[in-house]
């Protein structure tokens, strides 16, 4: 048994913000946002209307029409995102209800591994089909980056980077006589840059990796007390994405092409193999400098990020499923997805389409 991508969906909403949109409510400039990141648009969520779970779950309608299958052919869920729906439960059983897969009980795993997330999703999903647990499962990346991002002057080195959407595969158990199906995944994290790339509160924390319990209101707490959201936190924007720029971008570089190559000599195919590598589009200046690195061909990379920013877990399902509705990629071609970002994680997919 092995596992293909029987069919992709994706979903991105309809609002799209661009550059100079921001230049009316931050001090920025279309200029600086396209020189440092490629990016021209983005597509902002509406509130009290979309979230995170009804983008996944439409990017999976999507998926699993294009898979030829039934929705209650699928039997297994699992849902990458940092922006979810709830702090708990995790948006994997609220895409179970939207979609109505309830009535089968079907299980539902999250995914906390931010970029990296579907790339975690994808490899966890081929386990479970190669170990003959599951046939069909949806895996969903979705993210809704507008809810909490600090849209002011302050935030401008992180807000003008993210975007809303949503992407999904279903996974489908297949014999090895198949001509498409995962060749190989490879997953890497280190935790000593957890704090480079981070939304740190709200949670449990109350200052101790930052040995200051003040800074979040926690100094002299004791058991009984919540440090969950404090007044220091809201006052100081605590609650806010941080992200180490330079830093993020350095280590992108050079983990994404680590990981690409690790994943070409385990399968013994050279980079002329490759038809199409589908990176995170975390910024068209990282997937530019992988590219030059790697000595691909512009029509060897799919770039997306200048329409829809950088939308975290669900650019690479996004950026798969529209290089599979533009005929870009083609049944049997060797496709690489590679992703770097938040905890340091970082990691790829091999698979023949
Ligand atoms: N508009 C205008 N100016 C901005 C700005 C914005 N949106 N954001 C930051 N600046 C300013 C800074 O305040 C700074 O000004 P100063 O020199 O007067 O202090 C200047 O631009 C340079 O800031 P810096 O953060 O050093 O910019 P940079 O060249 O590193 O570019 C990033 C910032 C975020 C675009 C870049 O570091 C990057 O792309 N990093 C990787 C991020 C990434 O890919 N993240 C996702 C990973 S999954």
């Amino acid at each position: 048994m092995k596992s293909k991508i029987a069919g992709t969906g994706y979903y991105v909403p309809e609002e799209v913000v661009t550059n100079f949109d921001l230049e009316k409510i931050i001090d920025t400039s279309d200029a600086w946002i396209q020189e440092r990141t490629g990016i021209k648009e983005r597509r902002f969520a509406k509130k009290g209307e979309e979230t995170t779970s009804t983008m996944g779950a439409a990017a999976a309608r999507m998926a699993i029409h294009n898979a030829g299958i039934e929705t209650e052919e699928v039997d297994f869920i699992i849902m990458a995102t940092l922006s979810p729906d709830y702090y708990f439960p995790g948006a994997g059983v609220l895409v179970q209800r939207e979609l109505g897969l309830q009535k089968k009980e079907v299980g539902a795993l999250d995914i906390r591994t931010q970029c990296t997330g579907f790339i975690y999703a994808l490899s966890v999903a081929d386990q479970f089909i190669r170990g003959g647990m599951y046939k069909n499962i949806l895996v969903i990346g979705s993210e809704m980056h507008s809810m909490g991002m600090d849209m002011t002057t302050r935030g401008r080195g992180i807000s003008v980077i993210f975007g809303d959407g949503a992407g999904a595969v279903v996974l489908q158990a297949v014999g090895d006589e198949e001509k498409s199906g995962i060749l190989s995944s490879n997953l890497h994290a280190n935790g000593d840059f957890a704090e480079e790339l981070a939304m740190v509160s709200p949670g449990s924390h109350a200052g101790y990796h930052e040995k200051n319990p003040a800074k979040y209101g926690a100094e002299g707490a004791s058991v009984y007390d919540s440090v969950f959201i404090t007044p220091e936190v809201v006052e100081n924007g605590l609650y806010f994405p941080y992200m180490n720029g330079q830093l993020v971008f350095k280590n992108a570089v050079i983990k994404f092409t680590q990981t690409i190559n690790e994943a070409l000599a385990k399968t013994g195919k050279t980079k002329e193999d490759i038809d199409m590598l589908i990176p995170h589009q975390a910024n068209l200046r990282i997937s530019q400098f992988i590219q030059k690195r790697m000595g691909l061909r512009d029509d060897q990379v799919w770039n997306n990020i200048q329409r829809y920013g950088n939308t975290t877990a669900a650019s690479i399902p996004i950026a798969l499923a529209e290089a599979v509705q533009n005929e870009a990629i083609q049944r049997g071609d060797l496709v690489c997805l590679s992703a770097f970002g938040s905890g340091f994680t970082w990691g790829s997919v091999l698979l023949n389409y």
